[in-house]
């Protein structure tokens, strides 16, 4: 049986395939999974249907400290544009600190979860069980994020979606608060020439070693 408290903590940039993996394991381990990132995509949406603008600071962070789980149903949640607007709104102190008391109930709240997101290993969840950063290629991830639109229906060019990643990662990196890094005791995973199967096995062999300790 897994001990109590097994928080699984996944970090790393857009793209990377970190959302696929923390909802297998999320599956396989039986433990609840909170995409994090949706959360600062809801904020973003909140304002975009609002009308308000993306800068306005102080709606950012109502809107954060309102935000209800319903919201992270809706599929437009998903789209190019949301991943845009969501960093440039999760820059925001004041909002990640309404989204920072949501994360750390969900994490609390049952005998374990698997969270992704930029900053769970460093902010969120700092005592996490273990800690995986899933990173690769800007290339890879780009072509990724392409093929994963596409099959969505969302007409891009691979050169646009590569400029979005870069943008993102710089954004998301250099940001004050609680900037994209992995936690000193992360175990990075490359998944540059992995496929899906493949980072799955990696991370469980993380995991199953952690578990044994
Ligand atoms: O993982 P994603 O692409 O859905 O995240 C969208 C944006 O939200 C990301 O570019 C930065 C922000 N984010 C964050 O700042 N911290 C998190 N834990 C998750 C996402």
């Amino acid at each position: 049986p897994l001990p109590t408290t097994m928080v699984i903590a996944i970090d790393g940039p857009a793209a990377s395939g970190k959302g696929t993996l923390a909802k297998r394991l999320a599956q396989h381990y039986g433990l609840p999974h909170l995409d994090t990132g949706l959360l600062y995509r809801a904020v973003a949406l909140t304002l975009i249907d609002a009308g308000a603008s993306l800068d306005d600071e102080d709606a950012a962070a109502r809107a954060a400290a309102r935000l209800i789980a319903d919201r992270l149903a809706d599929p437009r949640l998903r789209e190019r544009a949301m991943g845009e607007a969501a960093s440039r709104i999760s820059a925001v102190p004041a909002v990640r600190t309404a989204l920072l008391a949501w994360q750390q109930r969900f994490a609390g709240t049952a005998a374990g979860a698997v969270l992704d997101g930029r900053d769970i290993g460093t902010v969120v969840c700092p005592d996490a069980r273990v800690k995986l950063y899933i990173t690769a290629t800007a290339q890879e991830r780009a072509r990724r994020r392409h093929r994963e639109l596409g099959a969505r229906g969302e007409d891009t060019t691979l050169a646009d979606i590569l400029a979005d990643i870069e943008a993102r990662d710089a954004r998301d990196a250099s940001r004050a608060t609680a900037p994209l890094k992995a936690a000193a005791d992360a175990v990075v995973l490359d998944t540059t020439d992995l496929d899906p199967d493949e980072a799955f096995s990696a991370a469980r062999a993380v995991i199953d070693r952690a578990r044994t300790q």
